[in-house]
C-alpha cells in the first residue's frame, strides 16, 4: 500500500535526486533496491558504482584521454 502524503524531491544540479525514505527503487529490469535511510540520494549522472545510489562519484572530474 502506498502513501498518500505529499513528499518533496529534490533534484541537485550535476547531481543525484534526493528522496526522502524509506524506498523501494525499480529499475527498468525490473530489479529492486531498497533504501531504509532518512534521505536517499538516487544517481542520475550514471556513474555510481553503487547504482542507483549515489556515491559521490558525480564530484569527479573526468579525465581527458586526448
Ligand atoms: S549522481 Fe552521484 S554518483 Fe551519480
Amino acid at each position: 500500500m502506498t502513501s498518500a502524503r505529499r513528499r518533496t524531491v529534490r533534484v541537485v544540479r550535476g547531481g543525484p535526486v534526493l528522496v526522502e525514505g524509506p524506498v523501494d527503487i525499480e529499475l527498468p529490469d525490473g530489479t529492486r533496491v531498497e533504501s531504509d535511510r532518512f534521505m536517499v540520494a538516487i544517481c542520475a549522472c550514471g556513474r555510481s558504482k553503487n547504482y542507483p545510489l549515489c556515491d559521490t562519484s558525480h564530484r569527479r572530474r573526468r579525465r581527458r584521454t586526448s
